[in-house]
């Protein structure tokens, strides 16, 4: 089974995929987690190019296609051998990101973020899409405290996270029921019980 986590910056992804991954290896599955970008060797370098803050003349196509470059080798090198493996897959964002970040954030042609996608995935989807939701406003300043490295992607204008907000949701209307939506401003016990149960009744 393939999962993948999604939401703005500051929503709390990392720390419940950790604790959702401790929870499934105690119940005896085997558990893989991986993130985007990065995730491999060559991923991890992408990484790094992509988050450079010094970095200010990348072109929003180039971006796409970093992004998409780092997912294509995660899904072949990590993800695809791992699923036929029987590993219940965890991934820290996958290609919704790209939707949602260059398509409704950057403005770019959905549809051809739809081709560069397949093209990158071989068309490989999640089973289940848990989508951490947060207000703009209070996801930015929980990043900004939590010690965390800011990145290029961190220096956007306010408008341009909306705009990511609502293309999540937009991408939750064309395929509800891959997705499942996660009030991502509560406690993080009160927020993995959510995300256990939904992983729970996807596994059964
Ligand atoms: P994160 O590791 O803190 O989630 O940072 C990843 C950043 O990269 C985040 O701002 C979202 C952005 N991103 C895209 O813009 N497009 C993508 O396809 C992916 C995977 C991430």
């Amino acid at each position: 089974m393939f999962i993948t986590f999604e939401g703005s910056e500051g929503s709390g992804k990392s720390t419940q995929i950790n604790m959702l991954a401790a929870y499934l290896r105690q119940q005896g599955y085997e558990v893989l987690v991986t993130r985007e970008p990065g995730g491999t060797h060559i991923g991890e370098q992408v990484r790094q190019c992509l988050h450079d803050v010094k970095n200010k003349e990348m072109t929003a196509a180039a971006e796409v296609l970093l992004y998409s470059a780092s997912r294509s080798q995660l899904v072949r090198e990590v993800i695809v051998p791992a699923l036929e493996n029987g590993v219940i897959v965890i991934s820290d964002r996958y290609a919704d990101s790209t939707m949602a970040y260059q398509g409704y954030g950057r403005q770019l042609d959905l549809d051809a973020l739809g081709t560069i996608t397949y093209f990158a995935t071989g068309g490989l989807k999640p089973d289940l899409t848990i989508l951490f939701d947060i207000d703009v406003e209070e996801g930015l300043s929980r990043r900004s405290i939590g010690g965390v490295e800011m990145n290029r992607m961190d220096l956007q204008e306010i408008a341009f996270y909306k705009r990511v907000r609502n293309g999540y949701m937009e991408l939750v209307k064309q395929e509800p029921e891959r997705w499942v939506i996660v009030d991502a401003g509560r406690p993080l016990d009160e927020i993995q019980n959510d995300v256990r149960r939904s992983v729970k009744a996807k596994l059964n």
